[in-house]
């Protein structure tokens, strides 16, 4: 009676994993969207918002980049459901607050009454701050940028009242929830759309934007987040034509900013040098070497920097979500050639010597999430390292996703050998039943007849559990057989298998 019970509980798991693989396979199909907001928080990628021809709505779902993934088939994590935030489009986020785990996202169309909400990642929540200091005005059509202490800093755009470009250098401090104002001596033309990204000495670089028309990118623009001052650079070299919705990203050397896509001709179409790199040594514009195949241009949509890659999101204009990724993902590490790829490994992953040392279960392939496990019997000098730094950054992302993904494999693979036994003894008894199920009885048919035993072992064992499962809803008490197997059984199945293999393998010299 007791193997009977474990046999339920068994049958009852195997049904749970089935279930999740099943999920795992018909992920989130966000809408294209241009104008949302990307803001990458403990590994995750949260993407909110957007404009397309219809409404994206309230939309909220996340990339997870703690585990690898292709870009071909991503895994979204649908969070609709907890947004508060009502449809909008061309607003702004960034990561901070006092725990520096915090989406502030300002801004909003005309659906958006407060200017900032807040989204904690560690308790999976929104809300509305209250923020004290002089009430802003509300703007949108704009990029913000977080310094290392906090600050944001929302600078131009445009007016929601009125659709107005506004010169003002708007300052929220995330950790005191205080609002400020920047100083506008030696402030450029007022922008929308234009491209930021924060520098290594805490300046602010400006590009392009909108304003009447599209802005050149023969001057660019700092704001010295220490000193609140403004200072305008002269560019040379290959210096991009003007452009609007465009987005940049400090490389990783901290010497040269990347600015991606964006639109020309009024917003009419993106432009076709999508890719540009400007040296803040000399302030020289080239065009970076790539390698893979270059992706189509789009334009207003967001970049940000994940291990060695620009991450660029959705995205207006010339891409076609049928054939190419909603995620672009560009290696920059080399700087010499940067790769576009379709293949995401976390830093710390990249470092495990070996993936396929990593046990393989049948999840694993629909399941990336179980390639993330460390494998203890990896091949590595310094193994106990490359696991510690490895759950160490996987631990601030979400240490149960973690160890259920571990406990997850060891026990996948476990349980399935150990079901795959029970099935296979399970299908002997009812066959030995004479039952008079068809597919049972095919099976059993088989068995004798097949001139390809070894196929038909193999057959059985994988495709036996969802036949099972039906016979067992069907019927409100299985074969009592289960309840006889003995010592003495199990050796007369390990005989019969031996029996099975032997007839094989004599077919098979036959054969030849
Ligand atoms: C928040 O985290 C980022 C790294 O993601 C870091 O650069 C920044 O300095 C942190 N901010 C604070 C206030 O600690
Ligand atoms: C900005 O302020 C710093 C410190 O006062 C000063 O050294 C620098 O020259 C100023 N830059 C400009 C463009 O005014
Ligand atoms: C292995 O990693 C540990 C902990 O990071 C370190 O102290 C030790 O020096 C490393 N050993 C080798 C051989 O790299």
């Amino acid at each position: 009676m007791a193997r009977k019970n474990l046999m339920y509980i068994a049958l009852w798991l195997l049904v749970q994993l089935l279930a999740e693989i099943n999920c795992q396979m018909t992920p989130f199909k966000p809408k294209k969207r241009e104008g949302h907001t990307a803001t990458f928080i403990n590994n995750k990628l949260y993407i909110l918002g957007g404009y397309n021809a219809k409404d994206v709505g309230k939309e909220f779902f996340y990339l997870d980049f703690s585990v690898p993934f292709n870009t071909q088939n991503l895994l979204w994590n649908d969070l609709s459901n907890i947004n508060i935030i009502p449809s909008h489009y061309d607003c702004t986020s960034v990561k901070g607050g006092a725990n520096n785990n915090t989406l502030f996202f300002y801004g909003g169309d005309k659906h958006v009454t407060d200017f900032v909400y807040t989204f904690d990642s560690q308790s999976s929540s929104w809300s509305i701050p209250k923020i004290t200091g002089d009430n802003p005005i509300n703007k949108y059509e704009l990029t913000g940028i977080i310094d290392h202490k906090g600050i944001m800093y929302l600078w131009s755009g445009a007016n929601i009242a009125n659709d107005a470009e506004v010169n003002d250098m708007l300052i929220l401090d995330t950790i005191n929830l205080v609002w400020g104002k920047g100083s506008l001596v030696g402030v450029p033309i007022a922008s929308e759309f234009y491209g930021a990204a924060l520098l290594p000495d805490n300046s602010i670089i400006y590009f392009g934007g909108y304003n009447a028309k599209e802005l050149p990118l023969n001057q660019v623009y700092l704001y010295d987040t220490i000193n609140d001052n403004w200072s305008t650079k002269t560019t040379s070299g290959v210096v991009p034509p003007s452009r609007e919705g465009l987005s940049a990203v400090l490389g990783l050397d901290g010497q040269r900013v990347i600015i991606f896509g964006g639109s020309a001709n009024d917003g009419g179409n993106t432009v076709k040098d999508i890719i540009y790199e400007l040296n803040l040594i000399n302030f020289e514009w080239r065009i970076p070497k790539t390698f893979g195949k270059i992706p189509g241009g789009r334009m207003y949509h967001r970049a940000n920097i994940i291990g060695k890659y620009m991450v660029i999101s959705f995205g207006g204009g010339d891409y076609d979500q049928t054939i190419e990724s909603d995620i672009l993902l560009l290696d920059i590490s080399n700087v010499d050639e940067y790769i576009w790829t379709n293949e995401f490994y976390p830093p710390t992953l990249s470092m495990v010597p070996s993936q396929s040392a990593i046990p393989s279960l049948s999840t694993s392939k629909v399941s990336p999430s179980a390639t993330s496990a460390p494998s203890t019997s990896s091949p590595s000098s310094n193994s106990s390292s490359i696991v510690s730094s490895q759950s160490s950054q996987l631990t601030t992302s979400s240490p149960t996703a973690m160890i259920g993904t571990i406990l997850g494999s060891v026990f996948g693979g476990a349980l399935l050998s150990f079901v795959g036994f029970f099935l296979y003894r399970w299908n002997k008894n009812k066959r030995s039943d004479s039952n008079n199920n068809q597919f049972q009885y095919d099976h059993g048919h088989e068995i004798v007849q097949s001139p390809n035993d070894e196929y038909t072992i193999n057959h059985q064992h994988r495709s036996t559990p969802a036949s099972v499962i039906n016979n067992s809803g069907q019927k409100s008490t299985p074969t009592t057989n289960d309840e006889k197997l003995t010592l003495q059984e199990i050796r007369q199945e390990i005989r019969d298998l031996r029996q099975i293999i032997l007839h094989s393998s004599k077919q098979q010299n036959r054969n030849n």
